[in-house]
């Protein structure tokens, strides 16, 4: 589709006589490009416009800069080199879901579990806002891809921003840099991202270390024109526009008129000892341990196996003239949540963040490094916390913001698959859907067929815990981990869902899997992260057909006898059969709080969904009020 013609609605006249241009590149020939930036810059007014050429030299420069005005910390060069620490606003801690609007022409286009505003009305705003936002700063132009340069599969995105925090971490999280304009070359496609700190400054105003506006904050995507325009934050998805505004919001719109997925997806490899590789995707809400999934090192009795890292949290699948799916990582670094990450639960992270890295609201250690909650078992003995203040282990704070991240390269990553740059991406065979459950949820399933296999994902949810706002218990429902991240009606993603499963021939298998299983004290069931490897072997091995099942009434299920217990002889069959129990009184109020989903998104949902609830409450009807697995195989 042709949406250039929408954008001329916040054109103003260039104005460019008072504007410095610097590192104008020579190789740019695309005049959409040099039109757009000089509007943009018209409205924004910023002191110079500096065109990012994506060098070493520019970013060290930009780091050095970012050091001077103080949003920079460097670190301890032998023990973190060539890494930062930046500390953040205090308001500006997290994605700002609230703030974030999908302005579709139709109010229905972006159905009722977006935000939405009437674009002519969000236009308004925006110019009201955006005049004049960069006064006294630099806009930065960003030509970035996401995927691959020049992959089939790939898109090209242009960032303005007057951040150049946000420039330092789109270099590392994205292909970014003047190769973008030979691959755009006179006429290509690109999606226009503006970004605005939202703090201009007036002539001889002091700036702050973390420029930001604490009152207004606006997330906005126009998916029929696929723009983004972000105002306020210097966060993280709120402003590294490549990220969930571009490559999930904007490309699950593009996805859908193109009949492919975009998708909030980890993607992995798994090598047997004979060498067989299989690739397998993964979707699961925050705070499930996403980043270490998809780092996962086999437990040691699992000699032979390994684990790579094609993508931690995006996944673009396009069908193959095979009829597979083949999925790209459209990133190139990490931006992970630290809390929680050390040495035990991801050393492959670890090892990842060990260099060329920036962290955002982590603590400082007296010797320059890094440290958060969880990193070792005891915390140092004093350190400067993420705002900046004098920390010590008895004060009664975090010493790092919960949602601290750092920003590192995936190549990085010691298990990096060697596939991961594949411009055609790599086959998929499973697709792996996961909440946060305490009861309910069997540790693992596979869903008898496509359909199936989205009834589970459309009906999956978490529960909610301490971090979360609200009461900690309550079960959320995120559809294919997707709730916040998908641009258009989520009846009609569903829907989306369904064709690709009609139109390709090899369709991946699609497993549910549920790490948090309580007892009746709260206890987890599954003997935790590490084991993780077990189920996801017989994952692989039920995708070739090659492991065996029973078939309950939520789908196939292995036995105790399926599963590879080597090293873990001590779990017992009938701690895994507890893990696999199927309550139908459970699951008869389970499938009422699907209804409620359902409900919600009434006009839109595929009549399929329907049947299908009828077909799996059929089944639960057949099998005993209390369904287990048989002690034994028969
Ligand atoms: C993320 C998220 O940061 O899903 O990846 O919130
Ligand atoms: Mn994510």
């Amino acid at each position: 589709m042709q949406v250039w013609l929408l954008i001329p609605v916040l054109v103003l006249s260039p104005d460019k006589a008072h504007m410095q241009i610097v590192n104008y590149p020579d190789n740019l020939c695309h005049e959409r490009v040099r039109a757009w930036v000089n509007e943009m810059g018209a409205l924004c007014q910023p002191d110079r416009v500096y065109w990012c050429d994506g060098s070493e030299q520019e970013y060290d420069a930009l780091c050095a800069q970012l050091v001077r005005s103080g949003t920079f910390i460097k670190l301890n060069e032998e023990k973190r080199p060539n890494s930062y620490l930046a500390l953040s606003d205090p308001t500006d801690v997290a994605r700002v879901e609230d703030r974030t609007f999908i302005c579709s022409l139709r109010r229905n286009e972006a159905g009722p579990t977006n935000n939405w505003v009437a674009p002519h009305e969000m236009r308004a705003t925006l110019r009201r806002l955006f005049d004049g936002c960069m006064r006294g700063r630099t806009m930065y132009v960003i030509p970035f891809s996401m995927g691959p340069l020049g992959s089939p599969i790939a898109q090209i995105g242009i960032q303005l921003t007057d951040s150049p925090y946000v420039v330092v971490n789109m270099k590392i999280m994205t292909r970014m840099g003047k190769k973008v304009w030979d691959v755009l070359g006179e006429d290509g496609f690109f999606v226009p991202c503006m970004h605005s700190v939202g703090m201009p400054l007036a002539p001889g105003q002091e700036d702050v270390p973390w420029p930001c506006n604490r009152d207004v904050k606006y997330i906005v995507h126009f998916p029929e024109e696929r723009s983004i325009w972000s105002y306020g934050s210097g966060y993280g998805g709120n402003a590294l526009l490549g990220k969930k505004c571009l490559a999930l919001r904007i490309a699950s719109v593009i996805a859908r008129d193109e009949g492919w997925l975009a998708e909030h997806m980890l993607i992995l490899g798994v090598e047997s000892p004979d060498g067989e590789k299989t690739y397998v995707t993964g979707a699961f809400p925050s705070a499930c341990g996403k980043t270490n999934f998809a780092m996962l090192i086999p437990p040691p009795a699992f000699k032979g196996w390994k684990v790579t890292t094609v993508g931690d949290d995006i996944a673009w699948l396009k069908p193959g003239a095979d009829g597979r799916l083949y999925a790209i990582n459209p990133e190139a670094g990490y931006f992970g949540v630290a809390p929680g990450t050390s040495a035990e639960t991801n050393p492959n992270a670890m090892a990842t963040i060990s260099r060329n890295t920036i962290f955002t609201n982590v603590a400082l250690t007296p010797d320059g490094d890094v440290w958060w909650e969880g990193m070792t078992p005891t915390p140092p003995p004093e350190l400067m916390d993420w705002q900046g203040n004098h920390w010590t282990p008895d004060c009664g704070r975090k010493a790092a913001h919960p949602n601290a991240r750092f920003t590192a390269p995936a190549h990085q990553n010691p298990a990096i698959d060697p596939e991961w740059e594949n411009p055609n991406g790599v086959p998929i065979e499973a697709i792996i859907f996961g909440g946060r459950r305490s009861r309910v949820m069997p540790l693992v399933v596979q869903a008898t067929s496509w359909n199936f296999g989205v009834y589970l994902a459309a009906t999956m949810g978490s529960e909610t815990t301490a971090a979360a706002a609200g009461q900690v218990g309550v079960v959320r429902r995120d559809p294919f981990a997707m709730l916040p991240f998908c641009g258009y009606h989520m009846g009609s993603y569903f829907n989306h869902w369904l064709n690709i499963g009609r139109s390709i021939g090899r369709p991946p298998r699609i497993f549910g899997v549920n790490w948090f299983r309580t007892d009746e004290q709260g206890n987890y069931l599954w003997p935790g992260f590490g084991e993780n490897m077990r189920v996801l072997k017989w994952i692989v091995e039920k995708s070739r057909g090659k492991a065996r099942s029973v078939e309950g009434p939520l789908g196939y299920m292995p036995h105790y006898e399926d599963m590879d217990w080597t090293g873990l002889e001590h779990f017992t069959r009938e701690q895994f059969n507890a893990l696999m129990a199927v309550d139908r009184r459970e699951w008869i109020q389970e499938v009422l709080s699907h209804e409620e989903l359902f409900l919600k998104l009434y006009d839109r949902l595929p009549k399929e969904m329907i049947f299908l609830r009828e077909l799996l409450l059929s089944a639960l009807w057949r099998s005993p009020e209390k369904w287990d697995l048989a002690p034994e195989r028969v």
